[in-house]
């Protein structure tokens, strides 16, 4: 689990009130890592998945029981062919958009988190 703290407002190119989740270089390329942060006004366990410089974001909370992704906190299990998968009953998920591809929820999907990549800092929220 990681902090969060709100941007200090010396970033330009940061939107205002913008809270910064983690460094990108906190993600593994190709890997995922876990934080907590407030969605809505409650607090959440968001999975975040990096690809180079992108990095997409979802809600810790599988679509088919409610129970978390993780097999322990920030620990993503990762199939040979790239999915996501769920470690609770083993649902897999597109790492693209976020939609189950074999498992007990299949056709269901991950809620997206709005994240933007900023210099060296991923934002929660819309660039
Ligand atoms: S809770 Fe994820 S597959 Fe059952």
């Amino acid at each position: 689990m990681s902090s969060l703290s709100s941007s200090d407002g010396n970033d330009d190119r940061a939107p205002a009130h913008a809270v910064s989740l983690i460094a990108i270089d906190g993600i593994p390329e190709g890997g995922f890592a876990e934080i907590e942060a407030e969605v809505d006004g409650v607090a959440e366990s968001i999975v975040l998945y990096r690809e180079g410089a992108q990095v997409r974001a979802w809600l810790n909370v599988c679509p088919h029981a409610g129970r978390r992704l993780d097999w322990a906190p920030g620990q993503f299990l990762k199939s040979r062919d790239g999915a996501l998968v769920c470690a609770a009953h083993g649902a897999s998920f597109e790492t693209g958009d976020g939609v189950c591809i074999a498992g007990p929820c299949r056709g269901e999907r991950l809620r997206a988190v709005a994240v933007t990549v900023r210099g060296d800092a991923v934002l929660l929220g819309e660039a």
